[in-house]
């Protein structure tokens, strides 16, 4: 099976995402695991894009890799490690599960934007600031920020995120932990950013999950990092300031479903097999461009 809506194990579910699912080992180690789910405008799809959740995993991976200076979550990704309860299902664990440290995550979201887009262009064009932040005058859409900023959001319980000050952050996190964790995140976003561009990609911006280790001081980075689903890679010869560039991998799917009269509130519009294919190609087109690796190379590793 290549593809999983639910996905039920016989370990304990301790959490389910919008994409992912996570399950119980032990008083410290979670199995995280990424599922096929696509959501749209905070509204999942009844459809699954194949290996969807193994392209999530496998660049996570990979940039995990790349800043192995800031304490990370993972723990293994080897099918040897899977407890031996779930041993049967390690075809469709495969690439998409991570053995992980149990955090207690902030609740915080730590968002850098290197470009004006989103909802900080929504921001910017009514207050001309940006997390509170002035910014200089006459910024089109899409342009490049003088500088990477940090625009920390909370996980309001509408589901959407709602954008908070880094004071706001400093306050309902501890002054020391969102400093320290802030860090990481525009340390995060430079390395990633500049390593993208020497492939063409522009990294607009992303957003990280950070928690703390069971002694409550250890800041450690969680989640997914810098994925599709987490960022907004544009293809730097498609970007033009003044209207938001295609990004990469869910623009297929969203541009599909903003031709439709969906009011963007479940139920999900039905997906037909050629957006479903289409977007499960440019989910590995984006693997594939970021880490400079082919995807069925990673399934190999991740199989073996
Ligand atoms: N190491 C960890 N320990 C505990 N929880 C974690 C860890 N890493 C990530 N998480 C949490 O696991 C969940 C990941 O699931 P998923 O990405 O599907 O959620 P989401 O749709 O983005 O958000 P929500 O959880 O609000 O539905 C997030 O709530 C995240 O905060
Ligand atoms: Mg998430």
């Amino acid at each position: 099976m290549t593809s999983m809506q639910t996905m039920d194990l016989p370990l304990r579910k301790v959490g389910s995402g919008k994409v992912r699912e996570i399950f119980e080992i032990d008083d410290s180690s979670l199995l995280f695991v990424a599922t096929d789910r696509i959501s749209a405008y905070d509204v999942v799809m009844d459809e699954l894009i194949p290996d969807k959740g193994r392209v999530l995993t496998g660049m996570t991976e990979h940039w995990l890799a790349l800043a192995s200076d800031i304490p990370n979550h993972l723990i293994s990704m080897s099918l040897a490690d899977l407890p031996s309860a779930v041993q049967d299902y390690a075809e469709e664990l495969a690439g998409r599960f991570m053995i992980v440290k149990r955090l207690n995550m902030l609740p915080v979201e730590f968002v850098v934007r290197g470009y004006l887009v989103g909802s900080g262009w929504a921001e910017y064009k009514r207050n001309g600031t940006i997390a509170g932040m002035p910014l200089p005058e006459g910024l089109r859409e899409a342009d490049k920020l003088p500088e990477p900023l940090f625009t920390p959001a909370t996980k309001a319980t509408t589901g959407h995120d709602e954008n908070i000050s880094e004071a706001t952050a400093g306050e309902i996190l501890g002054e020391k932990r969102m400093a320290t964790a802030r860090d990481y995140s525009f340390q995060l976003y430079k390395m990633a950013a500049e390593y993208a561009e020497q492939r063409g990609i522009i990294l607009a911006d992303t957003k990280f999950e950070f928690g703390v280790d069971a002694d409550g001081e250890t800041v450690v980075l969680a989640d997914e990092v810098l994925t599709p689903d987490s960022s907004r890679f544009w293809p730097a010869d498609e970007w033009k300031p003044g209207s938001n560039p295609p990004s990469f991998d869910k623009q297929f799917l969203r541009d599909w479903l903003s031709g439709l009269d969906w009011n963007k509130e479940p139920p999900p519009p039905t997906l037909p097999q050629d957006v479903i294919d289409g977007t499960r190609r440019r989910y590995i087109e984006a693997y594939e461009a970021i880490t400079g690796k082919f995807f069925d190379t990673y399934m190999q590793e991740r199989r073996s």
